[in-house]
């Protein structure tokens, strides 16, 4: 019979599922995969994700969008802006992405997750079909942006740890796709994401 289950030990048994990963992804006619677009705040990242979701939704793709300031709404509403918070953030993302893209789907994250070593443990969770995005723009322009009201908000010293002010970004080295957003039209950069991400999950 079973082993001896020791007091306290945690017994889990993960059940397999019979469906495959090829069988999913031959009826939606694509690849399931992560693209993971990491950026400073007011880089860009939910309009690129926003937008290559719609172009690619409306191609026939089964894609879904996970956004940190939508997870931290939900799944991730306990978390707050520490180095470890951040890092259960990207964790919590990394496994959910991974259970969609189990399921065939595409899955478009965008999450600042301004740590390389953060990044790795996404890759690291979700294995085969990991592409690294940058979403590039300069500090400045961010700030200049400032949609939120955000970094006027860091720069007066009413947030602490506010990324690429008083807390770290460290850019990608070696990123899948490196999007440029400081100049030029979002619309240009959706469509080099979207065609990206169509090529990236075509089926062989
Ligand atoms: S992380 O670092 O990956 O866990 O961050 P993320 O989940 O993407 O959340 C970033 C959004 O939270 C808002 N916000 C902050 N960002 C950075 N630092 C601090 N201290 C902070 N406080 C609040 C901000 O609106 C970020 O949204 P984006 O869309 O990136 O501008």
């Amino acid at each position: 019979g079973p082993a001896a289950i020791a007091a306290g030990e945690k017994v889990i048994h993960p059940s397999a599922s019979t469906v495959t990963l090829q069988d999913r992804e031959r009826i939606k006619g694509h690849r399931g995969a992560v693209f993971w677009l990491t950026g400073l705040s007011g880089a860009g990242k939910s309009t690129l994700a926003r937008g290559a979701e719609a172009a690619l939704f409306a191609a026939g793709l089964d894609v879904t969008v996970l956004d940190g300031d939508t997870l931290r709404t939900g799944l991730c509403k306990d978390l707050g802006f520490s180095e470890v918070d951040r890092t259960e953030n990207v964790r919590r993302a990394a496994e959910v992405a991974r259970i969609l893209r189990d399921a065939g789907q595409v899955v478009l994250v965008a999450l600042i997750s301004p740590l390389q070593s953060d990044r790795a443990l996404a890759r690291q969770i979700i294995g085969e079909g990991f592409e690294e995005v940058f979403v590039d723009a300069d500090l400045s322009t961010c700030e200049q942006r400032d949609p939120k009201g955000l970094y006027a908000a860091a720069r007066s010293g009413k947030i602490s740890g506010f990324t690429g002010i008083d807390a770290p970004y460290e850019a990608p080295q070696a990123p899948a796709l490196h999007l440029k957003t400081a100049s030029g039209s979002a619309e240009n950069v959706i469509k080099t994401l979207a065609s990206f991400v169509k090529d990236a999950t075509a089926l062989s």
